[in-house]
C-alpha cells in the first residue's frame, strides 16, 4: 500500500489466458501508456503467467483465513498495488473466467483499490465492464467513471484472427486512457492523503 511519498505501484491486469488471445498485445500497449502518462511503477500482471489455481478456499475469503499457499501469494500481490488497471475482454456478454477467479480469490486486498477497467470486443465490451462494476463495488474497490472501451473491428485482425497493430487499436482510445488515468491518479492521491493524516 501507499506509504507516504513513495512512487505507487500500478498493476495493470491481463484477463485473458487462452492460446492465440490478443489481451497480451492489447495490455502491452496500455501498460506502456500508463507508464508514459504517470510517475507510477507499472507492473504487468498476466493471468496466464500467474496461472491462480481454481478457488479451493475452505472458507469464504473475506474471512481472510487464506489456507492455500497460492491464496497466500496472489493476496501479496494485490496488496502491493496501489492501483489497478484491468484490461480485459468480453465473452459471452461477461467477462472471461480466469479474471472472475482472481477477483475472488481474495477480498480485503481490493477494499479501496483504485481501479480503471479497460475493455474491448467488437462493441468495445461494455457489458464486460459492467459487470466487473458489479463486483469490484462488492469487493469495496474504487472503480473510476471513465472507462476506456476498444473496439475491433473485422479489418483491424488478419486471417489468424490476430491484430495487425495492436497499438494502432489502442491508440485510437488514447483520450480516454489518459483522462481515465488522471481520474486513477485523483484517487491514488486522495488515498496517500488519508494515510498522512
Ligand atoms: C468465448 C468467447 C466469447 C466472446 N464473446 C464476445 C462478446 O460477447 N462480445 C464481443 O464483442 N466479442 C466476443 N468475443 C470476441 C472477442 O471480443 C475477441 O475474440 C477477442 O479477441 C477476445 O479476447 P482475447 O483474444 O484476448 O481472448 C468472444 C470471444 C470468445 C473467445
Amino acid at each position: 500500500m501507499i506509504e507516504d511519498q513513495a512512487v505507487p505501484t500500478i498493476g495493470v491486469i491481463v484477463g485473458t489466458t487462452r492460446s492465440g488471445r490478443v489481451g497480451r498485445g492489447i495490455a502491452d500497449r496500455v501498460a506502456a501508456l500508463v507508464d508514459d502518462a504517470s510517475q507510477a511503477d507499472v507492473r504487468l500482471l498476466d493471468l496466464k503467467e500467474v496461472a491462480l489455481p481454481w478457488l479451493d478456499e475452505p472458507r469464504p475469503p473475506a474471512d481472510g483465513d487464506y489456507q492455500r499457499e497460492a491464496t497466500r501469494a496472489w493476496a501479496e500481490v494485490v496488496a502491493g498495488l496501489d492501483a489497478v488497471v484491468i484490461v480485459s475482454s468480453q465473452y459471452n456478454g461477461g467477462y472471461p473466467a480466469p479474471l472472475k477467479n482472481a477477483l475472488d480469490t481474495v477480498y480485503a486486498e481490493w477494499n479501496g483499490k483504485p481501479v480503471l477497467l479497460v475493455t474491448y470486443g467488437m462493441h468495445g465490451g461494455g457489458l464486460a465492464a459492467e459487470q466487473l462494476r458489479t463486483v469490484f463495488r462488492v469487493l469495496r474497490a474504487d472503480v473510476t467513471e471513465e472507462a476506456v472501451a476498444i473496439t475491433i473491428a473485422r479489418e483491424d485482425r488478419d486471417e489468424g484472427w490476430q491484430l495487425h497493430a495492436p497499438s494502432e487499436v489502442v491508440d485510437r482510445h488514447r483520450a480516454e486512457l489518459v483522462r481515465g488515468l488522471e481520474e486513477l491518479q485523483g484517487k491514488l492521491e486522495a488515498a496517500r492523503a488519508r494515510v498522512a493524516s
